[in-house]
């Protein structure tokens, strides 16, 4: 099978090549899955470039590989068409229409991945197009990790969602709404019209708006994409509020730490992670209207390079799709 394989740590076109693979099997409880399409995420761009926050190389070349990468197929999240089943497997057959996440197992990125049937995966919606299905999980599940799970965000509550025009901030305007909050998004002035078609009651260009001198309180700020400053989040979450951080360093989690034990705004970071019920709930958000996945640009298998230097230009607008088979 041909498969985008990370040669080592570096830029998109020093390390990616599309090679040939030896095809997984499944095993007991796993699903092979004829992957159509996927998605290339800031994760993905992180993980090949060691582009993390500060104090995360070390752990993360301890984790998935110190020189390069032990499992060299990036790739998250995938949808796709389920071609053999591990014996164990219930629920699922071939030919089954399915969408998931493999998390930091990754393997996405090539025509074949197998899965965990109990993991992240189920049927894709028959209205939903495989590229829209591959790139839903990523930014869903992280906005539903911090603004459910970190925030417990409640109907009429107010919200920032700094970056709001990305992969996490165009899921998190969404999710917001679908949740009741009142909320503001912040993106450049391009972008304003697409934040505010997917929900946000009001929309600051951040470019014309310092947000040093903005005014406001909200519930809850969430910053997608670590770029608001740590006073300004402070500053405009209220003193019982949560100001969430979707990238953190080293130095922030003594921040958070700090902010346990002092007075003032509950500051959370972490990991969103790949649960299968959880994919289940955005699904049925979906199914009521509630949400759709934005696609910005969507590259063929063979165009990884530009794919990945396109994720990470800092530009997209929602998701980068890949198309595979
Ligand atoms: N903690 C976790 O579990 C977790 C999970 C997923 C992602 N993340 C992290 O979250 C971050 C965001 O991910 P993503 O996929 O949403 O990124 P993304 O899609 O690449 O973000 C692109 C957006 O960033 C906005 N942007 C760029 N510079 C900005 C600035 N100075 N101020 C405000 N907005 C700015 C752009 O908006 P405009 O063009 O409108 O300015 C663009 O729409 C990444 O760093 C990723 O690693 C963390």
């Amino acid at each position: 099978m041909k498969a985008a394989i990370c040669k080592g740590y570096g830029s998109a076109a020093e390390v990616l090549r599309i090679e040939e693979r030896v095809k997984p099997k499944p095993r007991g409880d796993e699903l092979l899955v004829s992957v159509k399409a996927s998605a290339v995420t800031a994760a993905d761009c992180r993980i090949r470039s060691l582009n993390v926050p500060a104090g995360f190389s070390l752990p993360m070349r301890l984790a998935l590989g110190f020189s390069k990468l032990r499992n060299p197929v990036l790739g998250l999240d995938f949808s796709g068409v389920v071609e053999a089943v591990g014996e164990k497997v219930l629920g699922f057959e071939t030919g089954d229409e399915v969408l998931g996440s493999t998390g930091i197992r990754m393997g996405c990125h090539a025509e074949f991945v197998s899965v965990r049937a109990s993991g992240a995966v189920l049927r894709k919606p028959s209205g939903l197009s495989f590229e829209s299905a591959a790139v839903f999980p990523f930014g869903f599940l992280t906005a539903l990790s911090f603004l459910r799970d970190q925030a417990k965000l409640r109907e009429g509550q107010s919200v920032l969602v700094y970056g709001a025009s990305g992969a996490v901030g165009t899921a998190a305007v969404q999710l917001a709404k679908a949740f009741g909050a009142r909320v503001t998004g912040a993106c450049s002035g391009g972008n304003a019209e697409l934040v505010r078609s997917l929900g946000a009651d009001t929309v600051i260009d951040y470019r014309i708006q310092e947000m040093s001198s903005m005014e406001g309180s909200y519930d809850v700020v969430f910053d997608t994409v670590g770029k608001l400053g740590f006073a300004n989040g402070i500053r405009l979450t209220k003193e019982e509020g949560t100001f969430l951080l979707a990238v953190a360093g080293l130095p922030d989690f003594f921040r958070i730490l700090k902010s346990k034990l002092g007075r003032g705004p509950r500051i959370s970071a972490g990991m969103a992670g790949e649960k299968k019920g959880d994919l289940e709930y955005l699904l049925g958000l979906l199914a009521d209207g509630a949400l759709r996945p934005v696609i910005d640009r969507s590259f063929a298998l063979s165009e990884i390079v530009e794919a990945h230097e396109f994720a990470e230009s800092g530009r997209k607008r929602g998701n980068v799709a890949l198309r595979i088979n």
